[in-house]
């Protein structure tokens, strides 16, 4: 590593193949939507073991769309955790419906099934959980709880592509999976996303949504007078991913296993420098979830350090490394906070909140830049 060289807290990873992929498409046919991107639909079938996928422009219209396909709408509940990008709670608004945060578990960072319980009403109609740093949630009991009172499971993988629980891929779990392939994530798109499912009708919801829900399918139009003839039969978007992006995306998913492998050997380390500090916590892992681990999130413990985060964080950027924060509680934002959700409403989040800092983690990271972020952590806590 050079010693000057800022290490960023993530960053995608672009090879020949991959460029070489895009290239190929740009000199092909097709620039938008077309037979690339059906392949890589098919590609993220195989790999999860959905029976279905619509790839979309980005993680966010993934989730509008699910929301859409289950009949999200003015007037319904959503229950969702406030750890999580504004996106988990933001699709449900574009709905008219109402994002209800349930609280977190103060272990696994992940939404309390428990938590969810308690926030159901006679309005509830769906549930987003959040597979929070990669790690998948408590799907058993969440699944049980969903179907006791028929609510959409929709899971939001952002993190989590080649996650899995109890052996089984994330894409095959809830009855609707988004994935975000932003550059931190683990695959990339430039931007891009995709919804899976096993179920046909949301599946073809999906599918109409991403294009203004405009359809030549004889079935659905109410007239047929010439070739070529169609309709707009809702109100949808253009979420279009490009043949280009679904190139890149599919040349990035022949590294996925590789890009898992290095960074489950980068957390390895972490774990083994960080498990007996008592100035930190770590992230309590379910034996159920294998995570395909998209970030690292270290916890200030405040027993047993005086070090405040905003010092932690710039000391370790004058150190050349990068770290952010993951999440500021969702309805902390300025527009939730205008919208009329008070503070206090999830205690274990909120306090979670105050004491994070994601460290870098990403599949270039050499050994010595990760020796490099252990021992300025260590520096900074023991020695300030
Ligand atoms: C948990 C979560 N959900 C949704 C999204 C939205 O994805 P995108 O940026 O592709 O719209 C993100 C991306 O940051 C995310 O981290």
């Amino acid at each position: 590593m050079d010693k000057n060289e800022h290490i960023p807290y993530g960053k995608q990873y672009i090879d020949d193949d991959d460029l070489k992929a895009v290239n190929r498409v740009l000199q092909a046919d097709f620039l938008t939507t077309g037979p690339t991107v059906s392949e890589f639909e098919q590609k993220l079938c195989d790999l999860t073991g959905a029976s279905y996928a619509v790839a979309i422009s980005n993680g966010t219209a993934a989730l509008h769309a699910a929301c859409y396909a289950a009949g999200i709408k003015k007037g319904d509940e959503v229950i969702t955790t406030p750890m999580t990008f504004a996106a988990s709670a933001n699709c449900i608004l574009y709905c008219g419906g109402t994002p209800v945060f349930a609280d977190i578990d103060p272990e696994t960072w992940n939404i309390d099934p428990q938590e969810i319980k308690k926030r159901i009403t006679k309005k509830t109609k769906a549930v987003i959980v959040v597979d929070f740093t990669g790690q998948v949630v408590e799907m058993d009991r969440i699944r049980v709880i969903c179907k006791k009172h028929h609510l959409t499971l929709i899971e939001d993988a952002a993190h989590s592509i080649g996650s899995k629980y109890k052996k089984v891929s994330v894409g095959n779990l809830a009855d609707m999976t988004t994935f975000s392939f932003h550059p931190v994530k683990t695959i990339t798109c430039g931007e891009g996303g995709a919804i899976l499912t096993n179920n046909k009708e949301l599946y073809s919801k999906c599918l109409l949504f991403r294009s203004h829900t405009i359809t030549r399918d004889a079935e659905l139009l109410t007239d047929n007078p010439y070739y070529g003839y169609n309709e707009q039969i809702d109100l949808g978007y253009n979420y279009r991913l490009t043949d280009i992006q679904a190139a890149l995306g599919l040349s990035q998913l022949n590294k996925l296993d590789l890009f898992i492998k290095r960074r489950k050997e980068i957390v390895q380390k972490y774990d083994r420098a960080f498990e007996q500090m008592p100035e930190l916590i770590l992230q309590k892992e379910i034996p159920e979830s294998d995570s395909a681990r998209h970030l690292y999130i270290i916890r200030l413990n405040p027993k047993y350090t005086i070090v405040d985060r905003s010092v932690f964080m710039d000391e370790l950027s004058k150190l050349n490394i990068g770290t952010q924060v993951h999440y500021m509680p969702v309805y902390y934002h300025p527009y939730y906070q205008k919208l009329g959700y008070p503070r206090g409403l999830c205690p274990k989040a909120e306090a979670l909140y105050e004491e994070i800092v994601s460290i870098p983690l990403y599949y270039s990271m050499s050994d010595e830049d990760v020796e490099h972020v252990i021992s300025s952590i260590k520096k900074v806590l023991q020695f300030s």
